[in-house]
């Protein structure tokens, strides 16, 4: 009896539904099935992959809510987020129908007169793609979507705690035209696809969405053919309000920051530096806006919190609140936590945070925000800064000068100013240091799917 995946609700525990676990094996067949179908894709026309994507988006427009409703149960986030979540990985895949058609290659002038000089761009070839189980479509979307505009074939790991979106979303693909060798998902381990990917010589790019440590180890394997890879990694945003601050402003956005997706998001703010003449006013105002979150399972309506994906990932959350709480952190509201159905934690704000805590040092991936006060901008740069990871970080200032001290002074690729919410299809998204390599979205994304050749011509 071959092996299978099985696919929980974590608002309930109650299992939703069962997938087979791929071998090794199969996987391999996959990445063959890539191979051969890449000779003939790679020659078709732009403007009909274009169609092709065209096509996908409006059928995923179609089945909207069927798509919301499996990420909810899977994922657990609240029915409105998940609806979000299909808009935005539509987003991915109507853009990429535009850049499909705007592949530019040049000419350059050359150093002899009878020389000619052409750079022409081609698809990479077979991508191998691992994405996340918190944006279960998205992540996927904007890898897939890139993937097949630029004329490649493409083969995703989607997170075996959330395959069901994932294999929906794909099938849409198909049914919109995409032969069965261009877009193909495994449902296999972590570990039996990474090995697989890594060591296939057919493979000629690992995209991957998830954490560093995975992220360090499928760079090692990749290493051994030279591969190609993109890289989204941790986070450990920074969210600094100054004193001159829009508060109502800044609650607002850090609401929408640090609860998307219960704090489950690379990007959501993880530690929070406010100026000491407003830190009171702040934290008051931002404990009030969490408190109301209702909390449930996504399936309501009216919930904004949801549960933590699993047991591991409570157990993490709670550890860091009780630490905090330990080293003389107040809790302002929330911090308790429920695992007897579902793995529930209340929208948490802490005052007092202090350097010492382990919430201020590591990626809590949970509804939970520790606030700290600063007293001038330099030591608010300087504490954001210190960490490994570079994905996002946050700013809350009126003043240009200001502003600009801090777009410069942070070290994160994806900064929102008065912005709690910078991600879209168009923008270039990832991280410096430890929080990977390349981007994705805006035109950059397409640049890692494609390689770059050039052709010098005596004539
Ligand atoms: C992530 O959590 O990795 C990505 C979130 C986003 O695209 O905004």
């Amino acid at each position: 009896m071959s092996e299978e995946i099985i696919v929980l609700n974590p608002a309930t525990g109650q299992e939703i539904d069962r997938v087979k676990k791929e071998s090794k094996a199969d996987i391999d067949k996959k990445i063959e099935k890539a191979h051969e179908t890449f000779k003939k894709f790679k020659k078709k026309n732009p403007h009909d992959r274009s169609a092709l994507l065209t096509e996908w988006s409006k059928l995923i427009g179609e089945h909207k809510e069927e798509i919301a409703e499996l990420i909810t149960k899977e994922n657990g986030k609240p029915l409105q987020e998940s609806r979000g979540e299909v808009d935005y990985a539509r987003s991915y895949v109507d853009y990429y129908a535009e850049e499909a058609k705007r592949v530019y290659g040049r000419t350059i002038p050359p150093h002899e007169d009878d020389v000619r000089m052409v750079v022409t761009k081609q698809p990479i070839g077979v991508v191998a793609a691992i994405t996340p189980w918190n944006f279960p479509i998205a992540m996927m979307a904007r890898k897939a979507a890139p993937a097949v505009a630029a004329g490649c074939t493409f083969l995703v790991k989607p997170a075996s705690a959330t395959p069901l979106s994932a294999m929906k979303f794909l099938d849409l693909a198909l049914e919109a035209g995409f032969d069965e060798g261009v877009v193909q998902y495994v449902t296999a381990s972590g570990k039996d696809a990474g090995e697989a990917f890594t060591e296939s010589d057919k493979v000629m790019k690992i995209t991957f969405t998830g954490s560093t440590a995975v992220g360090k180890s499928l760079m090692e394997g990749a290493a051994s053919t030279v591969k190609n890879i993109t890289m989204e990694l941790g986070g450990h945003a920074p969210l600094v309000v100054h004193k001159d601050a829009d508060i109502d402003m800044a609650v607002e956005q850090a609401i929408a920051s640090k609860f998307r997706n219960s704090g489950q998001t690379c990007v959501c703010a993880n530690r929070f530096y406010v100026h000491e003449d407003i830190a009171d006013a702040f934290s008051k105002k931002f404990a009030d806006a969490s408190k109301k979150l209702k909390m449930g399972n996504g399936l309501d309506e009216d919930v904004a919190i949801g549960p933590m994906i699993n047991e591991d990932g409570y157990d993490k959350v709670m550890r860091h609140i009780n630490d905090a709480e330990e080293k003389g952190g107040k809790i302002l509201t929330g911090g308790k936590g429920s695992k007897d159905e579902g793995y529930f934690i209340e929208p948490t704000v802490i005052t007092g945070a202090t350097d010492e805590m382990v919430i201020m040092n590591e990626e809590t991936f949970g509804p939970v925000a520790p606030i700290q006060t600063f007293s001038t901008l330099d030591e608010a740069i300087e504490k954001a800064n210190d960490t490994e990871y570079g994905l996002a970080a946050y700013f809350f200032t009126e003043s240009y000068r200001d502003g600009i001290k801090l777009q410069e002074g942070l070290d994160f690729g994806v900064l929102g100013w008065n912005n709690g919410k910078p991600s879209a299809a168009q923008i270039p998204f990832g991280g410096l240091k430890e929080s990977g390599m390349g981007r994705e979205g805006g035109p950059e994304g397409i640049e890692p799917y494609l390689e770059t050749k050039i052709t010098s011509m005596r004539v």
